[in-house]
């Protein structure tokens, strides 16, 4: 019955180019077919920057403003503030007592913490991340989860405590059915994993000048031996990143050249770069003019609104399960 998108992001740094081409986009598109719930996650934000809030506090207006500059529109999708919504942690809680350890232990975010120890996501806050994931989703009534492949198997114990708790109360809340982006996982400038922690991301309000600067820096084929050595761009993140902004006789044009050693890398990175500024510059321009006093209007709209909804499913929930 319900056809409803929630979606969050985590506020712990810039928004960037990641978030832009794996996530947001997606948004943009669901706005127009669906009831969609686009929430800034300051809790989740906390199990990893509880030692700095101020960066999670910055932060929430600063992807109101992206959000809204890249295209989601506050007159299509809620946007609001999951602290905002206390019904949350309410229903956390009861889903907290459905959740065996052993569900919460599956998360590949737990386990990777077992080969990569990291004493400031050991606490179990962060533990709680897939409860408090699908209190998210099932606060609002949300069905289908735009999300990247990482948050499958989040969405997957989410599933599990849902139907337990259907099974249990009666009730029919949807289980929460994840919608995969079709784009690959951008990497950061120097090939790892795009992160504010690791200070290699390209953020959405570059100007013209740090943009290509960024650009420059990018990792590529390094087995290549120089302009008059053939490259091969499949092992290259420029080409990659050719893939998602350029136009597609540019791109094709790029494999050749590459291979049949035409083409300088310097050359390769000012033609991306050009490709780049066309589609991130409006965003960057309009994020400039975008106030703080315009992002908490938006914020204090969608968690009024929101926060009505979710009232009124806990009151009815409530009765359900007799608490
Ligand atoms: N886990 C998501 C991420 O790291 C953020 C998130 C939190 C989320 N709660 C959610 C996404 C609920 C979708 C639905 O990107
Ligand atoms: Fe990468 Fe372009 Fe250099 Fe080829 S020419 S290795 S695709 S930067």
């Amino acid at each position: 019955m319900s056809d409803i998108i929630v979606s969050g992001m985590r506020p712990t740094g810039a928004l960037h180019i990641g978030h832009y081409v794996g996530v947001l986009k997606n948004w943009i598109e669901y706005q127009n077919t669906h009831e969609c719930f686009y929430f800034v996650a300051d809790w989740h934000a906390v199990t990893s920057n509880y030692d700095n809030l101020a960066i999670v506090h910055a932060a929430r207006k600063e992807y109101v403003r992206g959000w809204v500059a890249a295209g989601i529109d506050p007159n299509k999708a809620h946007i609001y503030n999951q602290s905002s919504i206390p019904e949350v942690l309410f229903l956390n809680q009861i889903f907290l007592s459905l959740t065996p350890p052993g569900w919460a232990d599956r998360s590949p975010s737990w386990k990777d913490l077992k080969t990569n120890p990291s004493k400031k996501l050991d606490n179990l806050g962060f533990y709680n991340y897939p409860i408090l994931q699908t209190a998210d989703v099932a606060i609002v009534n949300g069905k289908f989860v735009p999300v990247g492949e990482d948050q499958v198997a989040h969405l997957e114990i989410g599933r599990e405590i849902i139907r337990k708790f259907n099974r249990l109360y009666k009730t029919q809340l949807p289980e929460p059915v994840a919608k995969l982006t079709a784009v690959p996982k951008l990497l950061g400038i120097d090939g790892s994993k795009m992160s504010s922690s690791l200070g290699n991301v390209i953020s959405l309000n570059e100007s013209v000048k740090s943009l290509q600067k960024k650009v420059n820096k990018m990792k590529t084929d390094d087995l290549r031996g120089g302009v008059e050595k053939p490259g091969n761009p499949d092992n290259c993140s420029v080409f990659s990143y050719h893939k998602i902004f350029s136009s597609q006789e540019a791109i094709n044009d790029v494999n050749q050249s590459c291979r049949g050693a035409q083409l300088s890398c310097g050359e390769c990175k000012q033609n991306l770069g050009k490709f780049m500024q066309e589609e991130l510059m409006p965003i960057s321009e309009k994020m400039g003019k975008i106030t703080d006093d315009q992002c908490e209007d938006i914020l204090t709209q969608g968690n009024r609104v929101v926060g009505e909804k979710a009232k009124a499913l806990w009151q009815e929930l409530k009765i359900q399960i007799k608490l």
